[in-house]
């Protein structure tokens, strides 16, 4: 359902991915692993159209991501959750959820709170008055009241205490095994996040070094300085 092809992006002059090839399938979660500056989250901008192809496509059933309308790939089923903790402080935990279904047609705060209690009991408290953790799930709570058939996570645990990231990275599970949710999903918590994936992505220097099964990159020890 998602599906790159040759893809090559650039920022001006700097090319920082080159000729990727990488497919999605439905209901398939997918872990992108690699050092600072491997392109990881350039390759999600392209997924949501943030950025725009130099070379190559980006499809997404069937249909061609559109360069530069993220909000019409988002209405379209791509979610995106951006990395750092993307909530409107000032606002309280329910606004904040209620503004995130005005941008979509659907929505469905039972689910938020049931996947994540925390928000249910802290709704009316100001989202700013919320842990790093907390904010993290307000965050991924807003891109799923769109009911995103895709989920795009660029780095949702990172700073948050080990106990938390479990919290997340089952929250996330569990919300795709449910309604079926594709995810592609960049990590810096490597072992945590392989066991919550089917396949494993390392990236160096904008290239796709290893695709394969995610128990394979556990087993291959050799490949672990990459990330
Ligand atoms: N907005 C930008 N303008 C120019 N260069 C950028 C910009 N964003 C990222 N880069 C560069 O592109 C490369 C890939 O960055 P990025 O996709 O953020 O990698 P990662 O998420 O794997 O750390 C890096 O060399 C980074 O410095
Ligand atoms: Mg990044």
């Amino acid at each position: 359902m998602l599906t790159i092809d040759h893809l090559s992006a650039s920022y001006g002059n700097l090319q920082i991915l080159h000729d990727i090839h990488l497919t999605v399938q439905p209901g398939e979660r997918v872990g992108i692993f690699g050092h600072n500056g491997a392109g990881k989250t350039s390759l999600l901008k392209c997924c949501v159209g943030e950025l725009k192809p130099l070379l190559g496509s980006v499809h997404w059933m069937g249909e061609l991501v559109n360069a530069s309308r993220v909000e019409l790939n988002v209405r379209r089923g791509i979610g995106f959750v951006p990395q750092g903790h993307n909530v409107f402080k000032d606002l309280s935990v329910k606004q904040n959820l209620r503004i995130a279904a005005l941008m979509h047609e659907v929505s469905k705060l039972d689910d938020v709170f049931e996947l994540f209690p925390i928000l249910k009991d802290r709704q009316d408290q100001r989202a700013q008055s919320l842990s790093g953790g907390q904010q993290q799930m307000l965050a991924l709570g807003m891109s799923l009241m769109g009911r995103p058939q895709m989920l795009l996570l660029d780095e949702p645990t990172t700073g948050l205490a080990p106990i938390i990231v479990k919290e997340m990275l089952q929250a996330i599970h569990q919300s795709s095994l449910s309604h079926g949710t594709s995810v592609l999903i960049v990590e810096q918590n490597v072992q945590a996040t392989l066991a919550h994936v089917d396949r494993a992505i390392v990236m160096k220097q904008g290239r796709v070094i290893f695709d394969d099964d995610a128990k394979k990159l556990r087993e291959q020890q050799s490949l672990w300085h990459l990330f």
